[in-house]
């Protein structure tokens, strides 16, 4: 059987594509590998939203060099945004390279690998402009999504399902736009078809994905309705939704968020920045007081809500001023965490072209640091507040600690709340997949610690399989971690 290696960086919908390419090429026949060296396809699924995802690539390509001179009949392939956006770069940089294919044409990934196989010649299929972008994009949505791969996601009982694609917000730092092409939503009964079948195969949580999930719009249609559609689905007992974009954070949507029980009350709405200058020059089209008025509104629609943040440090023209209000808005905002970043100018976006990259390495890396210390003593008072309380933990799996002490009883388990908390306590490996009750003794920054409540009303639901967890484990090890 020929065998593939996938590597993956960037984020969700990178995590899902790949999902989707082992799908069909597993169809093919393929097996996948645990390194390159064992396998006949080497492929990268690629991420350009920073310099460093695009470098990560280069230098694993780099490595293979020598390998593909001594195995030519090997296929290495780029995948993804980074193919979309520097077909050029790539083939100088790798011309080791067999195939070049973009985030819109991975549905005609085996007939690619068998032309290189059959030709020896270099692959190229890309989005060459918005309007093929937007026809691709409809293919995918139509004979792509639904071949789905269970054993290529970390559990069986968790998946993501794609309801948009593309994005047309151009904020001015992000590359996003140009490499998934226009915002496309979709049509709602195939996003329905596609949660019954993944609940079907076992799945019990999807999470909605979207670069700004909460615009979606089909027709007359909107998320807080989507949600509505595909609540009832037997089977299924959470519903997440990332990302969102403020402006878009509507009253409907939160209502529905507040009334549908199995939607979680767990919102992603990056604010980017606190300093209403630096909004204006990224185009994030809010001020700081419109995003504080609806995170208030937020917490008064969806009473106990959780919500998370990105942050940009050191974008182009950010002061010691304007980072101080991004400080304010990480210690007043009450996020659960925020994922923060250095800004990396991106050629190709309006702020490389319009704006200098003005502000030194050491002071976006003294910012970085200064804001995730305020943001980590804001999560430790959130997650301290949730000491004595009992909470509904979806369990995934052994936690990462969980092999390094050999034991025969109760192993390390981890999980999450409906609010997206983490939480890590002692129980039985076949504990996996089940929605168990937990009292929490004890929290840090990241994690919550508690012990699994035993008694009738304990566990809401367990298939009882026993290969879950290792099975779990075994196939987490064959994607490696999105960088984001
Ligand atoms: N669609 C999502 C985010 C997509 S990218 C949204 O609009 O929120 C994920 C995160 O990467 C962004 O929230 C932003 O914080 C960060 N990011 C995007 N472009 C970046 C850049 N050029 N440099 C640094 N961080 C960036
Ligand atoms: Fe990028 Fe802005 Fe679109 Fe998010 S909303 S993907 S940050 S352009
Ligand atoms: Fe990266 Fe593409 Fe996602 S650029 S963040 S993998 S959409």
């Amino acid at each position: 059987m020929p065998k593939l290696y996938l590597e993956t960086v960037g984020c969700q919908m990178n995590v899902l594509d790949s999902e989707l390419v082992v799908g069909s090429l597993r169809r093919q026949g393929y097996e996948l590998a645990h390194t390159p060296e064992q396998a006949d396809v080497i492929l990268f699924n690629t991420c350009s939203v920073r310099q460093h995802a695009e470098d990560k690539i280069y230098s694993a390509l780099g490595r293979l060099r020598p390998h593909k001179r001594k195995y030519p009949d090997k296929v290495i392939g780029v995948l993804g945004c980074m193919a979309q956006k520097d077909q050029e770069l790539i083939r100088k940089r790798a011309p080791h390279v067999d195939l070049i294919v973009g985030t819109g044409q991975l549905a005609q990934l085996p007939a690619l690998i068998r032309n290189v196989q059959e030709t020896g010649t270099l692959q190229i299929a890309l989005s060459l402009d918005r309007t093929a972008g937007r026809h691709e994009v409809e293919r995918s949505f139509e004979s792509y999504d639904p071949l789905r791969d269970p054993s290529m996601r970390p559990n069986r009982f968790q998946a993501y399902v794609r309801i948009m694609i593309g994005c047309d917000k151009f904020c001015t730092y992000c590359i996003v736009p140009s490499v998934r092409g226009p915002e496309q939503s979709r049509p709602p009964e195939h996003i329905a078809a596609e949660v019954r079948q993944l609940a079907g195969e076992g799945c019990k949580e999807v999470t909605l994905l979207g670069q700004t999930v909460n615009s979606y719009k089909y027709g007359r249609l909107r998320l807080g309705d989507l949600l509505a559609k595909i609540h009832d689905t037997p089977g299924i007992e959470r519903i997440k939704f990332i990302t969102n974009f403020p402006k878009d954070m509507t009253d409907d949507l939160l209502d529905a968020v507040r009334t549908l029980p199995k939607v979680c009350p767990y919102l992603h709405v990056p604010a980017q920045s606190g300093c209403d200058d630096v909004l204006r020059r990224m185009k994030r089209l809010y001020t700081v007081g419109f995003y504080n008025d609806m995170l208030a509104r937020s917490r008064e629609l969806v009473p106990g809500v959780a919500i998370s943040s990105d942050f940009i440090v050191g974008f182009s023209g950010e002061t010691e001023e304007s980072f101080e209000r991004t400080c304010d808005l990480v210690r007043t905002g009450g996020f659960k965490n925020s994922f923060i970043f250095k800004y990396s100018p991106r050629p190709g976006t309006k702020g490389h072209e319009l704006y200098a990259d003005d502000i030194p390495e050491e002071v976006k890396k003294r910012r970085n640091n200064d804001l995730l210390a305020i943001q980590n003593e804001v999560s430790l008072q959130d997650h301290r507040r949730m000491i004595g309380k009992r909470v509904e933990v979806l369990v995934e799996g052994p936690s990462k600690n969980a092999w390094k002490h050999e034991t025969t009883g109760p192993i390390q388990l981890t999980g999450r709340t409906p609010t997206d908390h983490i939480v890590v306590f002692d129980g039985n490996p076949r504990l996996a997949g089940a929605t168990v009750a937990v009292d929490v003794v004890e929290a840090t920054a990241f994690t919550l610690f508690g012990d699994v409540v035993t008694g009738e009303h304990a566990t809401r639901s367990s298939d009882g399989d026993d290969t879950a967890p290792a099975k779990a484990l075994d196939t987490a090890t064959r994607i490696s971690l999105p960088i984001l």
